[in-house]
């Protein structure tokens, strides 16, 4: 691994498809199973993000104990099927670095999944399909938590063909939207060709998968991008009221590190407004969340990439999709706000 001690970042993973295809099941399949599995520490669940530790998915998909995963976690966004891509963080461009499309096997492309393939190309960020709900599939044999691969085979003849003509159409209908695809297990070209991993949400099939290909391919074709820097790089996802805090931004940290008491610029409709951070917080990892209720963890900085919920007076009205700047003791404040306002 000479050349690659570089400190790499976790990749932001953007959860896109059309309503209903099983986005926040996937993530919820996810947590719930390392939950169970009475992990401790785990999962954190962030704000509008979830944070997959990479020692969370080593134990997920029953990596090999000398297998190193080169990126720290990964982030994942979920997002609303009925709210768009661009709607969502309109300079979604710099946050996600990879996107997972879910599809619902037994629909094939939606409308929304082709939309979000869209914007996808057009902003030139690679994606995975996760070709959801296969136990779906007339007759199929349920084999919780299995690798793909090994589900398919336990399953009767009808249930792989059925499977493997749904896979077709799917292929058929990504090469219309200008992509070529293929089953990930069968890709030899995993740079230039989209994978497909099929998935259940329900009983887990796949998921190890997914996983796995994520940790993997995405270093492999973006190490650069995912090598961590100091400036900081920062978008607003909304505004929150939370008791105990008053007004709130959730912010996804994409780059550098926020500390609190740092000077901060959020743009709002009248203008940047120029604060500083109070509090800087993170839900507790998710078995703590449920006993806490609504409650959060301080800290004294947070380092990239990560959701974070910031603390600050005067950003009731900060615009989501916006960058949050940070403003360097000795920095001239005006020139930032200017700065801000542009970006
Ligand atoms: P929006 O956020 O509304 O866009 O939807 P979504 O894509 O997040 O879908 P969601 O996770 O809410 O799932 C929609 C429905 O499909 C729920 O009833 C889920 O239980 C069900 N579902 C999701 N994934 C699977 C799956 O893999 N298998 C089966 N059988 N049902 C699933
Ligand atoms: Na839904
Ligand atoms: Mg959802």
């Amino acid at each position: 691994s000479s050349g690659t001690d570089r400190e790499l970042r976790a990749p932001i993973c953007c959860i896109l498809g059309h309503v209903d295809a099983g986005k926040t099941k996937l993530l919820d399949c996810i947590r719930h199973s390392n939950v169970q599995g009475g992990e401790a520490g785990g999962i954190t669940q962030q704000i509008g993000a979830t944070y997959l530790p990479a020692e969370n998915i080593r134990e997920r998909t029953s990596l090999k104990a000398e297998a190193t995963i080169k990126v720290p976690g990964l982030l994942v966004i979920d997002t609303p099927g009925h709210q768009s891509f661009s709607n969502m963080h309109l300079r979604g461009s710099s946050l996600c670095d990879v996107a997972v499309v879910v599809v619902d096997i037994t629909q094939g492309l939606e409308k929304q999944t082709i939309e979000s393939i869209g914007l996808l190309k057009r902003r030139n960020v690679k994606f995975v399909v996760a070709l959801n709900k296969v136990d779906r599939l007339y007759g199929w044999k349920t084999c919780p938590n299995a690798p793909i691969v090994k589900a398919l085979k336990s399953q009767s003849d009808d249930v792989q063909r059925e499977f493997k003509w749904r896979v077709a159409e799917v292929v058929t209908q990504l090469k219309d939207c200008g992509f070529n695809s293929a089953l990930y297990y069968e890709n030899k070209k995993i740079k230039e060709v989209v994978n497909i991993v099929p998935t259940s949400a329900v009983s887990g099939e796949g998921i190890p998968d997914l996983l796995l290909l994520l940790v993997r391919w995405v270093p492999e074709i973006m190490m650069e991008k995912l090598t961590y820097v100091d400036t900081v790089e920062c978008t607003v996802l909304e505004i929150n009221e939370v008791k105990e805090f008053g007004t709130t931004i959730d912010v996804v940290l994409i780059n550098g590190a926020l500390k609190k008491g740092d000077q901060i610029i959020v743009c709002t409709k009248q203008g940047p407004v120029t604060t500083s951070i109070r509090h800087l917080l993170t839900p507790y990892p998710l078995k703590e969340l449920r006993a806490k209720q609504g409650s959060y963890e301080r800290h004294e900085e947070l380092k990239a990439a990560q959701g974070v919920k910031i603390v600050a007076r005067g950003v009731q009205h900060a615009l989501a999709g916006t960058s949050l700047i940070v403003v360097k003791p000795g920095h001239d404040l005006e020139q930032a706000e200017a700065a801000a306002m542009q970006e």
